[in-house]
Order: C-alpha cells, then sequence, then structure tokens
C-alpha cells in the first residue's frame, strides 16, 4: 500500500526523502515522487512510475532537488493507472500545493464535478487530486492554509493520511489523518512524519500516533497538533525500540529468509517474558480473571495470513477451551450479522495493526457490545489503540511482504493465550499444563533444528519449481496448517495452490489430480495420521508427485507410502503447526527464487492493506 514520508529540519530533504521511502518500499508500491521546497526555487515536484531507483536517478539520488522541507510518497495505484501523471505528490492548478495522500477519497466524484464547474483543469485519474484542488479553492478564497486544510476535511468523506506543502509556508508542512495511520517523529532540530514507523527510525524513535481527525503543523522545533475541533492537543510521545538493523538484510539476499532464520529468537522474545516459574503471565491484560471467565464465545477476526492463525486458534482453543470460537475474515464479518454481543470476546489478529478491514471488524464487534483483545506487532498501532486489550507479539519489523515471523509469533502467542485461558477456566489438568509449558519453551530450539539443515526442502523445492499448479492437503490443524503453506507458495512465486481438507478431495478436488500432480500432504497431526496416509494413497493412485510433511518419529511408518519426506522435530500436537510452517515457507522461498520472482515484493501485493 502507498507509503508516505515528510521532512522539516536542516539537512537537504530530498535525500532523506528517498532514503525514507526505501524504507517504505516493502509495503508495495507501482510509483514514487517526492516534492520539496527552498526559498529560492519554490516548489520541485519529481515523480516516476516504477522503482524507487528510477526517481532516484532522476533527482541524482535526492541532491538535485534544494530545499530542507519536503514530503515523499510511494504509491499503490487504485484510481488511475500506475503512471508518472497519477503518482504523488498532487499539485493545486497554481501549483503552490503538493499533496500526498494514503487512502481513498470516497466522494471524488461529486468534489471534481464541483471543482470542474468553477473552471478548475484536473491533470491525473486520481482521487487524491481532488484534494490538492480543493485546497487551491479554498486557499484561494481564506488565504489562510490552516483553515484551507479544515475546511477540505469538512468536504471529503473518505479514508486519509495526508501531506501537505505549501508554497507560502516556507518551514512547515501540515499533516491530517483519518482511519489511515500516520506517524508524527520528534528529531533534534527536525520533525517527520511517515506511514510508518521504519520510514523515521534512522533519525528518531521519539514518535507520537496521529489520532482520526487530528491536524499537525509539523515544523523543525515543533509538531503542533490541533483536535478535529481545532483546539490544540498535547500527544502522547512513545519510543520505538525495534533496531535498525532489524530493519536491513544483514547480509541474507531476501527480507523474507532473513525473517525466516529469525523465527525462533522472535518466538523466545514473544514466549519468554511471558513465562515465570513455569507459568503463563500476562501482565498486561487489563481483563480481570473475573471478566475473562464471563464470557461464552470467543470470536477469532483477521486477515490473510492472521486469519490462517485464527484457523489453527479455532482448532487448538476450541479443544483446550471447550467452548465455542467462531473465526471470520474480517472482510466478512464487517457486512455480515455475526452473533456478537457483550458475552463474547472478539480476538482481533493483525501483524501491522492497520488493515482497514480488520480495523471496521474491530469497530464493528464493539458496536455490538463484545469486548476486543488484539494480537499485534506493530506498537501504538490502530488496531492496538481502540482494543480492550492487548497482546504484543515481539517479532521486530517484518519487511518482506509474506509473513514468516508475524504469523509465528501471533500463533505461539494465540496459543497460549488458549493454555492461560483453559487453565483459568479449570480446564487443564495441571500435568498438561506442565507438559504445555514445557513444550512452548523448547518451541524455539525445535525450530532451530529445522533452520539448521534446508538443503532437502531446497532441493524438492528444485524439483517442484515449473509446476503449474499444487495442491496441499491435510485434516484438522494440517487443513489450517496447509491454507498458509499454500498462500505463501502462491503469493511468492506465482504458482497456482490450494489447500484442501483431506477429507473434502473426494467431493471435487480430486478431478484435478493427474499423472504428476504435485501434491504437498501435511501429516504432523498425530491423531489422523492413518487417515492421512488414506488420503495420500488415494491421489499416489490418480498419478500424483507427494511430498509429505510429518514429524520425526512418524517418518518411518510413512517411507512405506511417500520418498519425499520432510520432518519436523516431535512436539505435543496444538504447536505442530508453529514447526510445520517452517519447512513449507523455505519450500515456498526456493521455488520463488528458482522461477526468479521478486521475492520481497510480489507483484501486486502489499505488506499493509489500509484500503478496502
Ligand atoms: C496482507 C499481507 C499479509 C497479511 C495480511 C493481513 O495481505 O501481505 O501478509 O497476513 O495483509 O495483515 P495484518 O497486518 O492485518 O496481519
Amino acid at each position: 500500500m502507498c507509503g508516505i514520508v515528510g521532512y522539516t529540519g536542516r539537512q537537504q530533504a530530498a535525500p532523506i526523502l528517498l532514503d525514507g521511502l526505501e524504507r517504505l518500499e516493502y509495503r508495495g508500491y507501482d510509483s514514487a515522487g517526492i516534492a520539496v521546497l527552498s526559498p529560492e526555487k519554490g516548489l520541485q515536484v519529481r515523480k516516476a512510475k516504477g522503482r524507487l531507483k528510477v526517481l532516484e536517478a532522476l533527482t541524482d539520488g535526492g541532491k538535485s532537488l534544494d530545499g530542507m522541507m519536503g514530503i515523499g510518497h510511494t504509491r499503490w495505484a487504485t484510481h488511475g493507472e500506475p503512471n508518472d501523471v497519477n503518482s504523488h505528490p498532487h499539485l493545486s492548478e497554481d501549483e503552490r500545493i503538493a499533496v500526498v495522500h494514503n487512502g481513498i477519497i470516497e466522494n471524488y466524484v461529486e468534489l471534481k464535478s464541483f471543482l470542474v464547474s468553477t473552471g478548475v483543469s484536473f491533470r491525473s485519474e486520481t482521487d487524491t487530486e481532488v484534494v490538492a484542488q480543493l485546497l487551491g479553492y479554498y486557499y484561494r478564497r481564506c488565504g489562510n492554509i490552516l483553515e484551507a486544510v479544515y475546511r477540505v476535511l469538512d468536504r471529503i468523506e473518505g479514508a486519509y493520511a495526508l501531506g501537505i506543502l505549501c508554497a507560502d509556508l516556507p518551514d512547515s508542512f501540515i499533516a491530517a489523518r483519518k482511519d489511515a495511520p500516520l506517524l508524527l517523529g520528534y528529531g533534534d532540530g527536525c520533525s517527520f512524519i511517515a506511514s510508518d514507523v521504519t520510514a523515521m527510525l534512522r533519525h528518531t524513535r521519539d514518535v507520537a500516533y496521529m489520532e482520526d481527525g487530528e491536524v499537525a503543523v509539523v515544523s523543525p522545533e515543533k509538531i503542533v497538533v490541533y483536535n478535529a475541533l481545532g483546539a490544540e492537543v498535547e500527544k502522547e510521545h512513545h519510543t520505538v525500540d525495534w533496531d535498525v538493523s532489524d530493519a536491513e538484510k544483514g547480509g541474507y539476499a531476501h527480507f523474507m529468509f532473513k525473517e525466516i532464520m529469525e523465527q525462533p529468537d522472535a518466538i523466545r522474545k514473544t514466549v519468554s517474558p511471558r513465562i515465570r516459574d513455569h507459568r503463563i503471565v500476562f501482565d498486561e491484560l487489563k481483563m480481570s480473571k473475573e471478566e475473562l471467565c464471563a464470557f461464552n464465545k470467543l470470536y477469532i477476526v483477521a486477515c490473510g495470513s492472521s486469519y490462517h492463525v485464527g484457523m489453527v486458534g479455532k482448532y487448538n482453543l476450541e479443544r483446550l477451551l471447550r467452548m465455542q470460537v467462531d473465526i471470520a475474515l474480517a472482510s466478512e464479518f464487517r457486512y455480515a450479522d455475526p452473533l456478537v454481543d457483550e458475552k463474547t470476546l472478539v480476538i482481533v489478529i493483525s501483524q501491522s495493526g492497520e488493515t482497514l478491514d480488520t480495523m471496521a471488524a474491530l469497530r464493528k464487534a464493539k458496536r455490538l457490545g463484545a469486548r476486543i483483545l488484539s494480537i499485534v506487532n506493530v506498537v501504538g498501532s490502530s488496531i492496538a489503540r481502540e482494543s480492550d486489550d492487548v497482546l504484543y507479539t515481539w517479532a521486530g519489523p517484518e519487511i518482506a511482504v509474506a509473513t514468516t515471523k508475524a504469523y509465528s509469533t501471533q500463533l505461539v502467542l494465540l496459543d497460549m493465550f488458549g493454555i492461560y485461558l483453559a487453565e483459568l477456566f479449570g480446564k487443564l489438568p495441571y500435568f498438561l499444563y506442565d507438559e504445555l509449558i514445557g513444550e512452548l519453551l523448547a518451541l524455539p530450539s525445535k525450530m532451530e533444528r529445522i533452520l539448521e539443515n534446508t538443503e532437502q526442502i531446497k532441493y524438492l523445492a528444485s524439483r517442484s519449481f515449473n509446476r503449474d499448479s499444487i495442491f496441499f492437503i491435510g485434516r484438522n490443524l494440517d487443513y489450517a496448517l496447509g491454507l498458509e503453506g499454500s498462500l505463501k507458495l502462491k503469493e511468492i512465486s506465482y504458482v497456482h495452490c490450494e489447500a484442501y481438507a483431506a477429507g473434502e478431495l473426494k467431493h471435487g478436488t480430486i478431478s484435478l489430480i493427474v499423472d504428476g500432480t504435485l501434491v504437498v500432504a501435511l501429516c504432523t497431526y498425530k491423531a489422523l495420521f492413518d487417515k492421512s496416509v488414506s488420503n495420500i494413497v488415494e491421489v499416489k493412485s490418480r498419478g500424483a508427485d507427494v511430498i509429505a510433511l510429518t514429524d520425526e518419529s512418524l517418518a518411518d511408518a510413512l517411507s512405506k507410502t511417500v520418498s519425499n519426506i520432510l520432518t519436523i522435530p516431535d512436539t505435543h500436537p496444538i504447536f505442530a503447526p508453529s514447526l510445520g510452517v517452517v519447512p513449507l515457507q523455505i519450500f515456498a522461498y526456493y521455488v520463488a527464487l528458482q522461477r526468479g520472482c521478486d521475492i520481497d515484493k510480489p507483484r501486486n501485493l502489499a505488506k499493509s492493506v489500509t484500503v478496502e
């Protein structure tokens, strides 16, 4: 999705903006642009379709643009194709105001016809240009840019994070937000805005999160923030503890591989502080034990891989708690009539904490009276702030679009929460509780064993990379795991993949199995091992080429049926997906590598989906 960065200070702005945009590249984009302001040269705008490299070449790495203040943008096209003209920043007609925007202005057609009727002519097909032109319209009438901003905000509908540069405001620029993330950064003699903290991490860790309806006037020495009514507000500052190096490749060819390798540590960081004296402790939970015991239903809501975490969670939590656990895709939940009330705990899962559908689902659940507990990676993100309770995953910044370490930490945290509740509800015999804690603590080292030797996975990927279609089959937790394994593969390698509950094969999918079809059979769920083997026999007898994944202790038994077997160390069944996902991530990585795909920035995909 689009990215925003803005800077005002004592250094040349353009190189800083380009560096910031580079750090936002991972979000996905198809064009980029910057606008800088200097007293001598006024407002200078450069924008270009394609990778940031094109813009860097156009501006000599930013050196050719004078000025110590500017705004930059990476665009992920929604309204209007990706081209130079549709790229941001967009200008008012008199070219004295430049605007960058994340989100969608929903009433742009109506506003555009109004402006056209007043004689304004448009250059692009975007919804964003309406904001720039409307600002120009009001600024001409009132002569005060801040007032013009408020008038524009009154008229536009939809979601926005805005950065606004006005040629008549020599060292300040303006930012505004509604339903799209925007952060303020307080540096030494300089200030920033950014849609994502990684864009300013090199310069400051002192940040504040803009709230809906707020407008900020950003100057080098201070940032003044006003609420929707124009009253000044005090912002709460947060210190970001992510390392700059966490957001760098550190010798790896791709962020995705680095992040796969970081999983054991990320899990350690997420789990260890929450285990004391061999017991799970959630110091951060505000809900009391009595409140937690009063819920009669859990409802998990999320998108993408976070939803797949929820799929595993549904199996595990129902089993542990003997309580109803529903799950819905956030994009469906928000427009459905879900059975949710004050007795429901809605568990919202989101790496970014900014996914628009997930946010909308959260708000709907709140309106229906539910309490919200979110599992989020980005501290202070919108979903975290609007939840009643937050459990943070400590995965650090995840840069590759295809999630790996965020998925793993979300999963382990959801399992932990399930075990915590089960114990609280008196549903766990103490010996099982003990065993689960032991296994939880052993997960990182078991994962390390998988990561130590990836040669066989690499070999199997080299035999599979030219397939047109791959099927993942599994039962119960293995089915939930297959959903994530298949998504990983399709996201980054563009191979058509489907995940099926193995028991469903006979109801349709088996008609697609022909000689040489690759089937990845997941057999890590011990209780249904024999059933899964039957399904393997079924597909093999139709000519399928099978790669199986199973626990070390079951490999021998499976070798009678399958020759290509990947294994994971044995663990308690509820944690098998946490280990099982690792070989599947690595398999997807190597298939994509062999196919020459842009692994960290797959086509058409974005890291943080802040539009519907
Ligand atoms: C995008 C990302 C996925 C992610 C999904 C949900 O599709 O590419 O990796 O799982 O959004 O994002 P969230 O930040 O809410 O977990």
